[in-house]
């Protein structure tokens, strides 16, 4: 399958990502034999360990995400790939530790940086990688989002990764994009004929894409407080959701083809204005409330700052202004603490254009129309919402009815976490469901002016209690245009 030897370098080794998403992603690709022997996974950290401390560390995490199905075979094999260093970011002490230890692996082996820090020290790992000199030309360096906090800052951050590693050795994760229901998006629309006739502004009427979580911002609130909802997820996460709903067929899934037509919707994003930003945009913060029928604290008790004006949730209205989605409203929505956790995009048809069925007294609901409901997670699937007949000899009742595809009984498989397939795309060195430096920088040049516009515009979040389904203001955002969110039946 193309897969390297490969010394896997994981900086901020103990780290919440690295022990809850990346150890467990390689114990995965290990277990299924896909790490070649002379693999070596090395972790660098502050932390005062050696090996075996950090082989103890990476045990201890397998133990606690992996659970049951943990096969003391498998780790026993995976630890044994383990190394740790302890180096600082910050100094220049120490990294020629890592060189040595770089040196005594197989020579061929492929270098991954995997760069699971805080971003504002991208650039200076990066500068010390260079200064060492383990960055050879089939290295490759890993950032985790955010990339910057607006369009200038994420240039800066592009710029520095730039001075040490070529476009095509970065690669930059949006998780999302590893999600095997995400990436059914392009087979369901381009390996099928019967969707794509119908995925314009002809037959489409809009389109809502909904990431909601019922988790608070827990101990992330620093880096939280400091972000928000739009910045954490709609730059990324629901931009690119939206991307590969709106994009255009690819000639062949190709390094770059995918990423080119991502690329062409985000720059069709009508920019907003600060009218539309007002009319068009709602953001919110939780209260107190339930969490899966628990009292919880409002976000600003949880954070300990009574003076936060950081967004939890945000609704708005955006436009692909080229000829496929002219006139068609993309709604997207996202929060924390929400009544449940679903990611889903819904596919709004138009009605028919001729109604010839004459609606009875006691058919309620009459017939709707035609919806696409694709559940990114959890239970991935899809529903069609279509019309039938209710049977029975009294003449034609209509009835809304689903065809209804669940990926846990169409296919007997386990669903990787979306790492797992990441982190191989990164040793094997494929980069399409990687975000490239234009990708992420359109989508700051969209995102900028909502947040200019929020910081100068008096008004704060909107209060919603923890366990609904955000502020009044988002239902009526969509209710404005005389439609509605459209809640998935399925819990
Ligand atoms: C991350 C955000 O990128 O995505 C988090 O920083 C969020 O705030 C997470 O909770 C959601 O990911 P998932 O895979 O749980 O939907």
């Amino acid at each position: 399958d193309g897969m390297p030897t490969c010394d896997f370098t994981i900086v901020g080794a103990t780290g919440d990502l690295s022990l809850r998403k990346l150890v467990p992603a390689l114990y995965r690709r290990e277990a299924e034999d896909q790490l070649r022997p002379g693999t070596r996974i090395i972790g660098v950290s502050r932390s005062d360990l050696d090996d075996d401390g950090y082989r103890a560390v990476v045990g201890e995490a397998l133990a606690h995400h992996i659970g049951d199905e943990l096969d003391p075979v498998v780790v026993v094999r995976l630890l044994a790939r383990v190394h740790h260093l302890v180096l600082d970011a910050a100094t220049p002490d120490g990294w020629h530790l890592l060189h040595h230890l770089l040196k005594e692996g197989d020579p061929d082996a492929v270098r991954v940086f995997y760069l699971a820090t805080a971003p504002a020290l991208f650039g200076p790992i990066c500068h010390r990688l260079d200064e060492i000199g383990v960055v050879d030309p089939s290295a490759r360096v890993v950032l985790e989002k955010p990339i910057g906090t607006d369009l200038a800052s994420a240039r800066a951050v592009n710029d520095a990764v730039g001075q040490v590693f070529d476009e095509q050795q970065i690669f930059r994760i949006d998780h999302y994009l590893g999600k095997e229901s995400v990436q059914n998006l392009l087979v369901t629309r381009f390996a099928n004929t019967f969707l794509e006739p119908l995925w314009n502004s002809r037959w489409v009427d809009h389109v809502q894409i909904t990431v909601s979580e019922t988790l608070g911002v827990g101990e992330r609130g620093d880096y939280y407080d400091g972000s928000g909802a739009l910045r954490d997820m709609v730059q990324n996460h629901l931009l690119q959701l939206l991307c590969l709903v709106a994009m255009e067929p690819p000639t062949y899934v190709g390094r770059e083809t995918v990423r080119d037509e991502k690329l062409k919707v985000l720059q069709a994003l009508k920019p907003m204005s600060a009218d539309d930003v007002d009319r068009d945009t709602v953001r919110g913060r939780y209260g107190q409330g339930l969490a899966d029928g628990v009292a919880v604290p409002s976000y600003t008790e949880e954070l300990g700052r009574p003076g936060s004006a950081t967004e939890t949730f945000v609704a708005l209205r955006a436009e692909v202004q080229n000829w496929r989605w002219a006139g068609v409203p993309f709604y997207l929505r996202t929060g924390k603490r929400m009544d449940r956790k679903i990611s889903e995009i819904v596919v709004v048809f138009k009605e028919p254009p001729h109604a010839m069925f004459p609606h009875h007294e006691g058919t309620q609901p009459s017939p709707a129309a035609n919806r696409l409901h694709i559940q990114v997670q959890p239970d991935e699937g899809m529903q069609l919402h279509m019309t039938a007949k209710e049977p029975g000899p009294g003449g034609i009742r209509l009835r809304p009815v689903s065809l209804d595809l669940s990926y846990a009984t169409a296919f007997d498989a386990r669903m990787p976490d979306a790492y797992e397939r990441l982190l191989m795309d990164v040793i094997r060195g494929n980069p399409t469901l990687f975000m490239r430096r234009d990708e992420v920088e359109a989508a700051w040049t969209w995102v900028e002016p909502i947040l200019r516009r929020w910081s100068v515009t008096p008004d704060r979040p909107r209060r919603y209690p923890a366990g609904t389904s955000g502020p009044t203001a988002a239902a009526t955002l969509i209710e404005r245009d005389g439609r509605t969110w459209q809640e998935s039946d399925h819990d």
